[in-house]
């Protein structure tokens, strides 16, 4: 029987989110490419509208529960890095950076007050929640962003938490520093990804999986876009920004996209999918 087991009544039945409101939101460190020049950058006002056009949209198609945002905790609005959730378990992330570490027993406490069992990487291992540990479909397998962030030893614990299969991917640009930059499963088994964030092995692994039909491989200037950065719902698809040429092949693949632009929070390295963690 593994910690992440699926037993039980779920907390959340229905397709449901956490975010957190961008009060405190600003780009006041660089811990990655985009924040590099951008310090203060960001506009309060513009980050509030977009983030609450990105809230109304998540809520026309799910739930969406809220944590309270802290102060000097301007990255807390990236909730996909609070933890990784399976069913009722929530794994809690260690983040690499100091400077984000301080939002880990705010969200521990959060998952905790939600009924979820928790559980944690040794102090030693860096992991960074969904940002880092994406599910395929069918939950089978969890694909996990080394490289930058989380750690490769964290496999070898997420392995024995979870009943599904572990693979490790290796990110090796910085600017596709977390796996939800550069990679999004699809519900109809398709990948949105974008090649050359991952080493060959990496790259290889994908291939092995992913038959050349259900690859959906994005250029430079839509990666650069956070395309792949994707809340998926059903058979939508919400982002910042695609080509018309992406918006046209995913609308082949029977997906309905919405744009959502998310500039003030491209300038902290972060777009759609970071701002919303899945909690069902
Ligand atoms: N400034 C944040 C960081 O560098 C952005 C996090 C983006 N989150 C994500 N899931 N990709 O940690």
């Amino acid at each position: 029987m593994y910690p992440g087991e699926t037993t039980g009544t779920p907390l959340f039945p229905r397709p449901t989110f956490l975010m957190c409101p961008p009060r405190f939101f600003d780009v006041q460190y660089v811990i990655n490419p985009w924040m590099e020049g951008n310090l203060h950058a960001p506009s309060y006002a513009l980050a509030l509208t977009q983030w609450k056009h990105l809230h109304t949209t998540i809520e026309s198609l799910a739930e969406v529960l809220l944590i309270e945002p802290k102060p000097a905790l301007p990255d807390m609005v990236f909730t996909a890095n609070a933890g990784l959730v399976h069913h009722n378990l929530a794994i809690v992330s260690r983040f690499r950076c100091r400077e984000r570490q301080g939002e880990e027993p705010h969200f521990r406490s959060w998952f905790t007050v939600e009924g979820f069992t928790l559980a944690e990487l040794p102090p030693s291992i860096p992991f960074e929640g969904e940002g880092d540990a994406l599910f395929t479909p069918d939950g089978a397998r969890l694909w996990i962003g080394h490289g930058w962030r989380t750690d490769l030893a964290s496999h070898e614990v997420l392995r024995a938490l979870l009943p599904c299969e572990v693979a490790p991917l290796r990110l090796i640009d910085p600017r596709f520093y977390h796996l939800d930059t550069c990679f999004a499963p699809l519900p109809g088994g398709e990948l949105l990804y974008y090649p050359a964030a991952f080493d060959a092995p990496s790259l290889a692994s994908i291939e092995a999986f992913y038959p050349a039909h259900k690859r959906v491989a994005v250029e430079e200037a839509d990666a650069l876009r956070f395309a792949c950065n994707a809340v998926v719902l059903g058979t939508t698809i919400v982002l910042n920004a695609a080509s018309s040429q992406l918006l046209e092949t995913l609308e082949a693949h029977r997906y309905t996209v919405h744009q959502v632009p998310l500039s003030e929070f491209l300038k902290a390295g972060g777009a759609a999918k970071c701002l919303a963690l899945r909690l069902s």
